[in-house]
């Protein structure tokens, strides 16, 4: 596999309406008090988006670690000391459970205590607290403001890539401005983008599901390959022994995926074991480790936070 994963089939995965969106961001920004960046939990660095960090070095800003119960929540922890080491504000939530809005609105509220506190100074304590809510396609946004907001006002797209325009959401002395999900134009590593592309916000419709898969496997294969035996029902001494590709066609024999003549469906295979990856059948899993910092600045190949 190659860094021509995604890049040789042309893909599109920063069509003309991220560009605008990046656009409206910036042009936005001096409308809000603080930017909250959600990030995919299981993969926090590789779904910070560089062209954000950029465009919003000169706000306040929280990042929120989404999906958490998809993640190894021991690497979380470690994520979010990472973070907080680099003095930034990090939170891990579950956009889908109740009580993930609370604590949003703590961390916003600790984020922006010496603002507040200005303001309460000089008696405008009621004023609102504008935030702007950016990400990733696909990373939880509208499930994220649909719970803060206690409704279902944001529109939640079941595909990456989905459109949507710039919208304010009023709750209580909030107001939340919904952005549209924006990737960025050239990943710095093919890690980052078959990262992006494992969780789905990179559409699936052009990639290679079956190299997609492999990649995945190969991942699990150093990481946890007791997960991908047990749930596939084989030795952790074959998971960790077959490459990638030939373990994906034992898998696909163990599940029955087969052709006429024995061979292994390879396509429906592979289109399983990424659903099942995205469905968290192989239990909460992680697919990244905090670097240490020495080595964020020699290789300064990641954005800093
Ligand atoms: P977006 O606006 O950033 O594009 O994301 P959106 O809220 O549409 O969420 C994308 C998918 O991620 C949805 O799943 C949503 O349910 C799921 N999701 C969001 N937050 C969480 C979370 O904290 N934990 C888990 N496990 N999933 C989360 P979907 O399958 O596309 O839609 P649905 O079938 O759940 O409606």
């Amino acid at each position: 596999m190659s860094n021509e994963f995604v890049n040789r089939r042309n893909i599109q995965w920063f069509p003309g309406h991220m560009a605008k969106t990046l656009r409206l961001i910036e042009a936005n920004l001096k409308n809000v008090d603080v930017v909250l960046q959600l990030l995919d939990a299981r993969i926090p660095l590789s779904s910070l988006n560089p062209e954000l960090q950029r465009l919003t070095a000169s706000k306040p800003r929280l990042y929120v670690m989404n999906k958490a119960d998809l993640a190894d929540p021991v690497l979380t922890k470690a994520w979010q000391a990472y973070f907080r080491a680099a003095g930034a504000g990090c939170i891990a939530i579950s956009a889908k459970q109740k009580g993930s809005a609370g604590q949003v609105r703590s961390a916003i509220e600790a984020e922006l205590r010496e603002l507040l506190e200005k303001r309460a100074g000089k008696g405008m304590s009621g004023a609102r607290i504008r935030v702007m809510v950016v990400g990733i396609p696909n990373v939880g946004k509208s499930t994220f403001i649909n719970n803060f907001a206690g409704t279902t006002r944001a529109k939640a797209a079941d595909k990456p890539g989905v459109t949507r325009g710039k919208q304010w959401v009023t709750v209580g002395n909030y107001d939340l401005l919904d952005m549209p999900g924006v990737l960025w134009k050239k990943f710095d590593s093919l890690e980052t983008a078959t990262n992006l592309a494992f969780i789905g916000s990179i559409k699936d419709d052009i990639l290679d599901i079956e190299e997609l898969a492999m990649g995945l496997v190969a991942q699990m294969q150093t990481v946890y390959p007791d997960r991908l035996a047990q749930r596939y029902k084989l030795s952790e001494e074959l998971v960790t022994e077959l490459g990638p590709w030939e373990l994906v066609e034992a898998i696909g024999r163990a599940r029955g995926m087969l052709v006429s003549g024995g061979e292994v469906n390879t396509e429906r295979a592979a289109i399983m074991l990424v659903d099942e990856f995205r469905a968290s059948k192989w239990g909460r899993i992680t697919l990244e480790t905090p670097p240490h910092r020495e080595e964020q600045q020699d290789g300064n190949e990641q954005p800093s936070v």
